[in-house]
């Protein structure tokens, strides 16, 4: 009997999509999970895939038609089609595991998926789970309660005393807490004699600083914990390998999963020949945990850590110096905003050496001695510091996962391959976050989870790579979304810049927080948002209306009519968007 491939549940508003284009015609073999056909949505476009390997059926419905959810699109008979989706390695039986270490009650499996995108595989028996993700930072700890939600039996493999990854233990959560704690110190020593408040003498207890911080770190990973119990979430205490599809081997045990999804996220790097020990030479690890405030630190690298970080110890009274091999600040953010964001930086202490690069950091001496060069090469010169920070960016991790054993494919960055529906070469393996292709950012592996987990349990999970905003925690802030004017021009698009700066904002003014601007990128014909950039106060809250915005595909003048509180600081975003039509009203 063939089975029915049906239109997919397509998120919670959406009952009807229209076939896009068939992608395999009647009485071609397909293999399972194959895609079959593309639907579009006003929000998603999805590819429906065959639930299993076999010849399709008959088109019900014609290109260009509108069907509605859980309308019958094809059939595919079994058995007389191609093989299952290649797996790399031999498809031996998963071996049946022990009880899993921390069990939850076991959960009914959620009910088969209907032509989903990424369809289980009907060769796979019986497993422990339905899901296990390996790694519990942002993008694998979310995509676990988000399957738990949808009603599979989900485990969680972590290696970490706590749960919530890099970002929660030695990334995100830390150096905001020291940002706001360093902001603090600073605004008590310097911004409060305007205010007519007059302090005492302001002292530093970096010992107290820096136990505040842990009780935030410790907060959110329990949190996670909570999460994990509320949804039922098993945690696999341990390092995950994996050593056949669907098998992975935690601790010593082997369990098994119908789906199983690499979240190992990302690690520091660093310079050929500079070696970091975490305490003269530092990553963004050891640079949350400085015992003392170094009188002198060398940031490599004038990226989101490189800034981030290099403020909050010369906040606290560091000499810091960011030498940064290209001719600006953080590749990727709008070349305008960098230039501003620059100056602002400037003014409150830190030392820019642009063009530039570390080649040695010698530790032999008391001080760690940096030889820096311009970044085409010649004279060298060497500085002496107390700290170096090295923050070049980040690589993926899959060191001991048993990648190279399974023959999963790698990019040439190291990165595991995936395809639209974050599946691997290998039949059941998927993976999301820093460990794949794009912004190693955790918002967008949270977002990366969900879709994930929406896709495995039979829906259209979706992200919108265009709509991603990145923010950098500085004071002020800088934040984006979409594109940026440099890439706006190279592509030769047709845009308008509508801009507002913060020192013609009301509030900003009454916050003394005056530095910085918002800028507005729009289509020149038809007005629709094409990028937003802040760099000013709270920029990273105020980016989320125009993200939100950019989502509903709206137009400068959109924004621009929408009631803003006065006095706010977003109205600035309201200004800008007139400004995209030359009629500011406060400029
Ligand atoms: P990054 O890629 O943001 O910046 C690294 C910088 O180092 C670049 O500007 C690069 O040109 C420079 N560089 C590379 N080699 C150099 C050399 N030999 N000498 C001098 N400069 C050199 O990397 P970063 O700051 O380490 O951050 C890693 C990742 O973590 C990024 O993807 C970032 O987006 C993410 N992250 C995001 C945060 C946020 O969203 N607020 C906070 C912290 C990290």
């Amino acid at each position: 009997m063939p089975t029915e491939i049906k239109v997919p549940t397509l998120g919670e508003s959406v009952s009807s999509a229209t076939i896009a284009r068939w992608l395999k015609q009647p009485g071609e073999a397909i293999a399972a999970d194959e895609a079959v056909v593309e639907l579009e949505t006003d929000k998603v476009s999805v590819e429906v895939s065959a639930p299993e390997a076999g010849t399709l059926g008959a088109h019900r419905v014609a290109e260009g038609d509108e069907v509605e959810v859980g309308a019958v699109l094809t059939t595919v008979e079994a058995g007389s089609g191609a093989a299952a989706a290649p797996a790399a390695a031999p498809a031996k039986a998963p071996a049946k595991a022990e009880p899993a270490s921390s069990g939850s009650p076991a959960k009914p499996n959620p009910p088969a998926p209907t032509g989903a995108p990424a369809a289980e595989p009907s060769a796979v028996g019986d497993t422990d789970y339905d899901v296990i993700v390996i790694g519990a930072g942002p993008g694998g700890y979310v995509c676990a309660i988000r399957a738990a939600q949808l009603g599979m039996k989900v485990a969680c493999v972590e290696k970490r005393a706590t749960l919530g990854g890099t970002c929660l233990n030695i990334g995100c959560i830390p150096s905001k807490a020291l940002l706001q704690s360093s902001e603090s110190f600073h605004e008590a020593k310097h911004g409060m004699a305007d205010h007519g408040i007059v302090l005492g003498e302001v002292k530093l207890d970096l010992a107290r600083m820096h136990a505040r911080k842990q009780e935030v770190v410790a907060a959110n990973t329990k949190g996670v914990e909570f999460l994990f119990k509320k949804n039922n979430v098993t945690w696999l205490k341990g390092a995950g390998r994996i050593t056949a599809p669907h098998t992975v081997e935690v601790d010593g045990k082997s369990v098994t999963a119908k789906h199983v999804i690499i979240a190992t996220g990302s690690d520091s790097t660093s310079l050929p020949g500079i070696e970091i020990d975490e305490k003269r030479v530092v990553s963004s690890t050891g640079a949350l945990e400085l015992d003392a405030v170094p009188e002198t630190m060398i940031v490599i690298g004038g990226g989101v850590i490189g800034l981030e970080l290099g403020s909050v110890w010369s906040r606290l009274g560091a000499k810091v110096t960011v030498v940064e091999f290209l001719d600006r600040l953080v590749p990727g953010i709008d070349g305008e905003v960098a230039k501003s964001f620059q100056r602002v930086l400037g003014k409150q202490g830190l030392q820019f050496k642009l063009g530039h690069k570390v080649t040695k950091v010698d530790t032999a001496g008391e001080k760690a001695r940096v030889t820096i060069e311009k970044a085409a090469g010649g004279n060298a010169e060497t500085v002496d510091a107390d700290i170096v920070l090295v923050a070049v960016g980040r690589r993926p991790v899959t060191d001991g996962l048993g990648l190279q054993e399974l023959g999963v494919e790698l990019s040439k960055r190291g990165q595991v391959v995936v395809d639209k529906h974050y599946r691997t070469n290998v039949a059941g393996l998927y993976a999301i976050g820093d460990v794949i292709d794009g912004p190693m950012l955790a918002h967008k592996a949270e977002d990366e989870g969900v879709a994930l987990a929406e896709m495995l349990a039979g829906q259209a999970g979706h992200v919108n790579y265009g709509v991603i905003p990145a923010v950098v925690y500085t004071w002020p802030e800088v934040a984006g979304v979409g594109r940026i004017e440099e890439d706006l021009k190279a592509d030769g698009v047709e845009y308008v810049v509508g801009k507002f700066p913060f020192s013609a904002n009301g509030r900003a003014r009454a916050m003394n927080a005056t530095d910085g601007f918002v800028k507005i990128l729009a289509d020149k014909k038809t007005d629709r948002l094409l990028g937003a950039h802040i760099l000013g106060p709270d920029a990273g809250t105020l980016i989320a209306e125009l993200a939100t915005a950019m989502e509903f595909g709206a137009s400068a003048e959109d924004v621009a009519r929408i009631c803003h509180a006065h006095p706010t600081l977003s109205e600035a975003v309201k200004e800008a968007a007139l400004d995209a039509d030359k009629r500011a009203l406060h400029i």
